[in-house]
């Protein structure tokens, strides 16, 4: 399949980019590196620096290289900054994915891979989180991404465009040759943060909240390996074949682990002390979130390969260790 990898200089885009290419597939990348970095894609990578709301510079882009599949990472994803700039969301989560859309119909592409999240369920009703527990959001960011699937199941409908859906939880790890890896600017992923605190190049971790109805009392997340993520994504191509189908699924380990778990087995991994200090709950952490993966499993034949959180954290080290300044080292 020849791939338009949307986002894919950022840090899950760029690891499916490797996965893709692994599989046999042609990955092609278009990102306009507001958050992505060059160096994150190999340079025998056909690489379109442009913006995904210019919809006739895509859909040029998407008739001239004969794409089959568009798999759309592309997003803000900074869930406070969501609630303080919600506009800011709506227009490139929503509108520049419409835009995508329409140049995706102007060039004849029918099936679309798209990126949500476990924030679409808002505070779940219940634990572990089945795909078919109410999606109520409780910030713009998840609302952006709840927005989306709407659309994308309304063109499933009339069959203008097949899509798969994927609910992620926490994106955890890296390549494991160690090449690539997470590299935010600025950065609010437990793990990096955990990496950066022991290694001196942060202060100390806050931990947001030591009093939550959890066996330790911090929040429980659910860190699903960054290359599991991508493997799903290329399972579910034959799914795309009908032109109606809109399938949605969970990615993660369904594993809960708490943000002492995840401090404890940096300090294991790296063989540093973490420094930590306690601070208050953050408005709007639910306590606990982790999947339910049945339906991934059974539907896509697939498995996580790390299950195991010291595997995942050790595949981040071995990045961040030999590229403490991420992509600029
Ligand atoms: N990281 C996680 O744990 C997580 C969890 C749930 C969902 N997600 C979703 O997965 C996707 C990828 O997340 P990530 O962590 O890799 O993010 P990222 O910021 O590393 O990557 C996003 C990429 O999209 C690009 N981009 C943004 N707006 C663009 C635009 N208008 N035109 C062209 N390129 C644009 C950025 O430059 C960046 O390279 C996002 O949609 C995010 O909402 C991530």
């Amino acid at each position: 399949m020849n791939v338009l990898v949307v986002g894919g200089a950022g840090y899950i885009g760029s690891h499916c980019v490797r996965q893709l290419q692994t599989a046999g597939h042609s990955p092609l990348v278009l990102d306009n590196l507001v958050y992505g970095h060059r160096h994150a894609v190999a340079s025998d990578i056909p690489f379109f620096d442009e913006d995904l709301g210019n919809r006739h510079a895509v859909a040029q882009i998407l008739k001239e290289n004969n794409i089959d599949v568009v798999m759309h990472f592309a997003a803000y994803a900074y869930v406070g900054e969501s609630v303080t700039e919600p506009l800011k969301y709506y227009e490139n989560n929503v509108g520049n994915t419409i835009q995508l859309l329409l140049a995706m119909q102007d060039a004849g592409v029918t099936k679309f891979v798209f990126s949500s999240t476990c924030a679409t369920y808002g505070v779940p009703q219940s634990l572990p989180i089945v795909e078919d527990l109410p999606q109520s959001p409780i910030n713009p960011y998840g609302q952006t991404k709840l927005q989306v699937e709407a659309i994308l199941k309304d063109l499933a409908a009339i069959g203008k465009i097949s899509s798969a859906v994927f609910r992620y939880f926490n994106a955890s790890g890296a390549a494991e040759d160690g090449s690539i890896g997470e590299c935010h600017d600025p950065e609010t992923h437990l793990i990096p943060l955990a990496i950066d605190a022991a290694t001196g190049k942060r202060s100390a971790l806050k931990i947001f909240g030591t009093d939550y109805p959890t066996p330790d009392g911090t929040c429980l997340r659910d860190y699903i390996h960054v290359d599991d993520l991508s493997r799903a994504h290329i399972a579910v191509f034959d799914q795309l074949e009908d032109p109606k189908a809109f399938v949605h699924y969970n990615l993660g380990t369904g594993r809960p682990t708490s943000v002492r778990e995840i401090l404890d087995a940096v300090e294991k991994v790296t063989g540093l002390p973490v420094p930590a200090e306690e601070a208050p709950r953050r408005a709007g952490d639910p306590p606990s979130l982790y999947a339910d993966n049945t339906k991934a499993r059974q539907g896509l034949g697939w498995e996580p390969q790390h299950m195991d959180i010291e595997s995942t954290i050790a595949t981040a080290w071995k990045w961040h260790h030999a590229n403490p300044d991420g992509y600029a080292s």
